[in-house]
Parts: C-alpha cells; sequence; structure tokens
C-alpha cells in the first residue's frame, strides 16, 4: 500500500477523511452531516420525499455549521420518478398487501382498508433543481444512476457527482456517464438496494458481499475514479480491510445511526446497540427490497407471501400503520433499517469523534500511523 489512505478521494472531492455517511431519510439530520464533515469526512444530507423549500432549507443550515465538503442524496429509481398509476395494479395485489397491513391496524385504533393508496407525487426533479441551484459540493445519487445530462448540470455548477451501485454493469454505466466516484454496495448494507428498477426476486436483490463487488469494481472502474465499499464497514478494521480491497475509502450507513448527533429515535439506537439483532431484506415496508432488523412486521409479511405494491406505493399503503408505530416508539412494526455488521455495535458514540478516530486506527493498522 503504498498511497496515503484517502489521497485519490481527497483529489477527487476534497476531504481529508476516506469515510463518507450515507444520506439516510429523517436519520442525516444537518447536524449529522455537518458533525462528519467538520472531522474530515463527508457528511451526507437526505433529500428523498422533501418538499423544495425543505432541501434548501436543510442544505442552508448544513452550511451554517460547515465550511467543509457535503453532500446531498437522492433516489433516481425509475418508480420513484414516475409513480405507477394506483389504477393499473390488481385488486389481487391491492388486497393481499392490505390484508397484513389490516392485521395490525386495530392495534394503534386504525381504520381497516382494502383500498389502493394515491400514488405519491414526484419530488426529485424539484429537489435535483435546489440542489443545483445552489451549488451543493457533492451529489451523492442512490438507488438508480444519474442520466450523463444531469451530471452535466451539477458539473457546470462545480457539483461532484457520487453514485452507489449494486452492480459492476452499472458501476461501468455510472462512470460512463460521467461520476466522479463510485461507492459498490455489497449485500450486507443496510437499507434499500441501489438498482434502477426493482429485481423481481428477493435472492436476486441481496446482490454480491462486499469482498466480491468491491474488488471486482475496483477492476472495473477504479482506474477511472475512486471507489468506496460500502456494506458490513463499522469500524477501522472494516476501512483497512476495503483498503487493502483496493477501496479509496468507505460508505456507512448503520454504524451512523447509532451515533449521538443521529436523527434517529432513541429507541432505534438501542435496538442497534444490544440485543437480538438479526436482518433481513423485505420489500413489505416501502415496495423496495431493503435490510432492516427481523421484527414482527417482517415475519408476518414474509409468512403471508403477499405481494409489494410497486413503485413507493407499498409506503403510502403502510405509512398509517407505520407512522402510528413510529410515534408509539413500538420497535415491531416501523422499518429499522440495519445492516448486517449491525451486530458489532455497542456504543452510542459521536459522530465527530468516531470519523476521526476511526481514520487515525485505520491508518496504524496500515502501518501508516
Ligand atoms: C437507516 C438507513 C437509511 C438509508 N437511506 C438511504 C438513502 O436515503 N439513500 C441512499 O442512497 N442510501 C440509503 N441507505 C443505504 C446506504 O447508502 C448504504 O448502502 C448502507 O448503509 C451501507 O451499509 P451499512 O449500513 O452496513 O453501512 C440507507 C441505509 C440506512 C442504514
Amino acid at each position: 500500500m503504498t498511497e496515503p489512505l484517502g489521497a485519490r478521494l481527497r483529489a477527487a472531492i476534497g476531504v481529508d477523511v476516506p469515510i463518507v455517511q450515507s444520506g439516510m431519510a429523517g436519520v442525516a439530520v444537518p447536524e449529522l452531516v455537518a458533525a462528519v464533515s467538520n472531522a474530515g469526512g463527508l457528511g451526507v444530507m437526505a433529500s428523498l420525499r422533501l418538499e423544495p423549500d425543505a432541501v434548501r432549507a436543510a442544505i442552508r443550515r448544513v452550511r451554517e455549521s460547515t465550511d467543509k465538503p457535503f453532500g446531498v442524496n437522492i433516489w433516481l429509481h425509475d418508480d420513484v420518478r414516475t409513480s405507477p398509476d394506483p389504477a393499473s395494479i390488481p385488486d389481487d395485489v391491492v388486497r393481499g398487501s392490505q390484508a397484513v397491513l389490516n392485521e395490525f391496524r386495530p392495534q394503534f385504533d386504525l381504520p381497516t382498508t382494502l383500498d389502493c393508496p394515491a400514488a405519491a407525487v414526484d419530488l426529485v426533479d424539484a429537489a435535483l433543481d435546489v440542489m443545483i441551484d445552489e451549488r451543493i459540493p457533492v451529489f451523492s445519487a442512490g438507488v438508480g444512476i444519474p442520466e450523463s445530462e444531469l451530471v452535466e448540470r451539477f458539473h457546470a455548477v462545480g457539483t461532484k457527482v457520487i453514485c452507489m451501485v449494486a452492480t459492476v454493469e452499472d458501476g461501468r454505466a455510472a462512470v460512463a456517464n460521467g461520476a466522479d466516484g463510485v461507492i459498490a454496495q455489497g449485500s450486507e448494507s443496510g437499507g434499500h438496494r441501489s438498482y434502477g428498477s426493482k429485481l423481481a426476486e428477493q435472492h436476486q436483490a441481496a446482490g454480491e458481499s462486499s469482498l466480491v463487488l468491491v474488488p471486482a469494481m475496483v477492476d472495473a472502474v477504479g482506474s477511472d475514479v475512486p471507489v468506496l465499499g460500502a456494506g458490513g464497514i463499522v469500524d477501522a478494521r472494516g476501512l483497512a480491510a476495503m483498503t487493502a480491497l483496493g477501496a479509496d475509502g468507505v460508505l456507512m450507513g448503520t454504524r451512523f445511526v447509532a451515533t449521538k448527533e443521529s436523527g434517529a429515535a432513541q429507541m432505534w439506537k438501542d435496538r442497534l446497540t444490544s440485543g437480538d439483532r438479526a436482518t433481513t431484506l423485505t420489500d413489505g415496508f416501502t415496495g423496495q427490497w431493503a435490510r432492516v432488523l427481523s421484527t414482527t412486521f417482517t415475519e408476518a409479511w414474509e409468512d403471508s407471501g403477499a405481494e409489494a405494491l410497486p413503485g413507493l406505493l407499498q409506503s403510502a399503503a403502510g405509512s398509517d400503520v407505520f407512522g402510528a408505530a413510529k410515534k408509539a416508539g413500538d420497535d415491531q412494526l416501523q422499518p429499522l433499517y440495519a445492516g448486517a455488521a449491525v451486530s458489532q455495535l455497542s456504543d452510542i458514540p459521536s459522530a465527530f469523534d468516531l470519523v476521526g478516530e476511526m481514520a487515525a486506527e485505520a491508518k496504524a493498522i496500515l502501518g501508516q500511523a
């Protein structure tokens, strides 16, 4: 290992420490983003389903707390940008999905229903316009690849573009479209699988582990752009291991959920740091495959054999149940996104300290201290 840790990422996006914190709705609040960036990493705000004014306000709040580079993330998934027409969904699919949700509605005094929810309004283009107008330092695309026209619009205002992908083919496509960096998302990852359209089968959607995907991605695109490893990394050993596989740094989600500055509820942070933490891949919460803690809901959903509503309509269908569970602090009936390495977590540190300590420890492991 001849290059100092993170040298290529520093050159590409101007961060001192090769640790990127994932955009995570409700979790990656401006306080977390600024803490990570102030520690020398790249904090990334999430903007999915935020109204344009809220995206702008959050960007400005980050800017008030840091003068270091930060990113803004959004999903570019086909079904998110163009919501499927609810009328096109077969009745039995709607009824099957609602029947599972109906099992839990009485628990929160919610009325049962067998109707299809209304389509969500597409807010992606409006959010992208705000990011370009605000000339953010880094745009982070997930769950879909930015087309070259979009990359050019960002580059024209000086914004770097990084893109998370789960296959080598998508990595090549992102680079061909002009991306400045690629994040290789292994199957261990918490949250949603980073594909631009839904893969029908759970086993296909799981994808390759980080150990398999990261070196393959490095070989495919690493000579053109920096590659970051994601999925199952929670400490300096993970960062050092990814470096040994040829990656230029890491992106972490789960580890940052359980930090002091994260916007996650205390119950979620506690569930990530103690007790039984088996994870599973489910499409029962949003309609898209995501890794979460295994709970009463994920088991009932799996046992039912119900088909998820397409797009984010599944999320709309279950919003009353999941929202009520969140309000009540219930840990069984709301999505608690978590990666496979969650079982290694035992503390809730400050994100600022975590970034600095992880980088220093990784350097020591790599003999660069
Ligand atoms: C709570 C949570 C929310 C997430 N939200 C997003 C998101 O909004 N956009 C995105 O591109 N990825 C999102 N991800 C996925 C991460 O980008 C990344 O693939 C994953 O966290 C890496 O694996 P790890 O959780 O083991 O660190 C989320 C992950 C978690 C755990």
